[in-house]
């Protein structure tokens, strides 16, 4: 069993291991060059989350479902470059959404320089990430374009709340849905296209890649309540503080609201109220931290990860389809 990559997945296959570890330093070279400019401070400021690191999760899933055909195929490592870079350009435009101060365990773009800084590099970032797609062709153009289309609507729903009448959670899960299933959803969907996989494996990897994408979102929001920064290399309560309702919030409001203790109204009292303030921000992820609805949304990770691993079923078996369930586990019980 050798771990595999920044995401630390564990890879029994040693053939397979070598595969990922090879591709994966070929998405590095990849990124590095698609973020160089001309002008030396667009390379600095684009460059400074590239070498910060990441878990470079959905390259990784490229690389996974890559194995379904032609691993080697040409398209296979800069379709994995291009959904990075995405990835990229919508951290760089979410910390400032969210006001984040903090993003691979540096200082975010927004925080290092300043919003308009963040927003101009994260519109550089895309249009590199244009680039590397424009020779991919003309089905994968029309891919990405859906898969952003539904990633902003996600990040804009979430902005907007619900609908009149719309229940939260639900209007959450098409949040997340949106927001980071898609584009995890073109991760599985690029590695089994440009690799040649059959039809069959195609669509499998994509839907599994939308599950998968969906647990990984639960699980960054239990770990926004229950991770530390040294861990996660963001700052906890980020979601918190800035009001994006998140499962654990959410399953905590709709407890209260059921007949919930006097404690549970006063932790609803506390998130609703002003969060700016460091020693509330402490005392509402304590409270969290300590309230089975925490747990609720833990549950909730596990049974969507499950999900995602039995979509797997029709796929040939072999080590792939191992590393891909394994990748289920991977993603529940990550710590940043
Ligand atoms: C953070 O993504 C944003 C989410 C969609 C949860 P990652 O957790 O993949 O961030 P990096 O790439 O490892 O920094
Ligand atoms: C990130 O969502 C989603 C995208 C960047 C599209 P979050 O705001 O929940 O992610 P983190 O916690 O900042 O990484
Ligand atoms: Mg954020
Ligand atoms: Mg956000």
């Amino acid at each position: 069993m050798t771990v595999v990559g920044p995401f630390g997945l564990s890879v029994r296959d040693q053939a397979l291991e070598a595969e990922v570890h090879n591709g994966l330093s070929a998405v590095e070279t990849g990124l590095v060059e698609a973020t160089k400019s001309d002008v030396p401070f667009i390379t600095e400021a684009a460059q400074h989350l590239v070498r910060a690191g990441g878990k470079r999760f959905r390259p990784l899933l490229v690389l996974l479902a890559a194995q379904f055909g032609d691993a080697h195929a040409p398209g296979v490592v800069p379709s994995a470059v291009v959904v990075e870079l995405t990835h990229l350009a919508t951290l760089y435009h979410d910390d400032v959404m969210d006001e984040a101060d903090v993003r691979r365990g540096v200082p975010s773009a927004n925080a290092n320089w300043d919003n308009s800084v963040a927003v101009l590099t994260g519109d550089f970032l895309f249009a590199r990430a244009s680039h590397v797609l424009a020779d991919l062709g003309p089905e994968a153009v029309r891919i990405q374009a859906e898969a952003f289309e539904r990633l902003v609507t996600g990040q804009i729903l979430e902005t907007a709340g619900p609908r009149e009448g719309q229940d939260p959670i639900d209007h959450y899960r098409d949040v997340i849905a949106g927001k980071t299933g898609s584009l995890i959803a073109v991760a599985g969907r690029f590695g089994a296209l440009m690799s040649g996989a059959d039809e069959r494996a195609v669509s499998v990897l994509t839907q599994y890649g939308e599950r998968i994408g969906t647990a990984f979102q639960l699980a960054d929001d239990v770990l926004d309540v229950a991770s530390d920064s040294h861990e996660s290399g963001k700052t906890p309560g980020t979601d918190l503080r800035e009001g994006i309702p998140t499962l654990p919030v959410l399953h905590l409001r709709s407890m209260a609201s059921r007949g919930g203790s006097a404690a549970d109204l006063a932790l609803c009292g506390l998130l609703d109220g002003d969060l700016t303030d460091d020693a509330r921000l402490a005392d509402a992820l304590a409270g969290l931290r300590a309230h089975p609805a925490l747990e609720l949304a833990r549950r909730d990770t596990v049974q969507c990860a499950e999900q995602a691993r039995e979509i797997l079923t029709p796929l040939p078996p072999g080590p792939a389809k191992d590393a891909l369930s394994a990748l289920c586990d991977a993603v529940v019980h990550r710590a940043g």
